[in-house]
């Protein structure tokens, strides 16, 4: 971000509005996103202590679970605004053509016809067939980046803490209302090293 705001104040490279457009950009695709997606993987580890044991027996298994981390709980809800170019039928109902549609990545990727048990992090599911990072033509720019930072996290925290809980005494997690980011306003946890 300083260095954006110093291209902008050094020169004439970047106008006001590309800077605020790619502070935003930077703040809500690219943080938001892989924070949230942070969170809530550390959650179902949580959730399902015999997936966080097996990633501590294997840290190879961490890819495969970042994997099904963004398909059970991907931070993005919604994928960009569709339009329909022609009438589209989808679950018996009929789109017709010009309208807005939103996409639910979450629906998707919990659909049982796809992936069976859905509601459950499984890290010897078959990798790949997911939405969380949309689809087409604006599949996200950012996916490789968020691999890698949800992966080192999770090395990093796998490697550091010995106990990672819940922490009841400080109550539940709250979350998010948010109809775009799915994710955390609060998620108090316990770690021991
Ligand atoms: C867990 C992390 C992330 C998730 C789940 C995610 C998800 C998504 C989704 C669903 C889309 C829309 C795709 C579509 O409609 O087909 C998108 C677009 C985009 N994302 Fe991400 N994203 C993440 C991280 C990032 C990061 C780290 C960056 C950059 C630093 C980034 C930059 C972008 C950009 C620039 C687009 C627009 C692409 C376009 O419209 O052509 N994202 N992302």
């Amino acid at each position: 971000m300083s260095n954006l705001v110093h291209v902008r104040d050094g020169g004439d490279r970047l106008t006001v509005t590309e800077l605020t457009s790619m502070a935003c950009l930077l703040l809500v695709a690219g943080h938001e996103t892989t924070v949230n997606l942070i969170g809530t993987g550390v959650w179902h580890l949580i959730e399902q202590p015999e997936q966080l044991a097996a990633l501590r027996r294997d840290p190879a298994l961490i890819p495969a679970a970042v994997e099904e981390m963004l398909r059970l709980s991907s931070p993005a809800h919604v994928a960009t605004l569709r339009f329909t170019t022609a009438p589209v039928r989808v679950g018996g109902v009929e789109i017709p053509a010009g309208e807005a549609v939103m996409v639910s990545l979450l629906a998707a990727n919990r659909d049982a016809t796809r992936f069976p048990d859905p509601h459950r992090l499984d890290t010897g599911r078959p990798r790949g067939g997911h939405l969380a990072f949309g689809h087409g033509i604006h599949h996200c720019l950012g996916a490789p980046l968020a691999r890698l930072e949800a992966g080192i996290a999770l090395r990093g925290l796998l490697a550091r803490f010995g106990t990672i809980e819940a922490d009841a005494a400080a109550g539940p997690p709250r979350r998010r209302d948010s109809t775009m980011i799915h994710g955390w306003e609060a998620l108090p946890v316990r770690l021991a090293p």
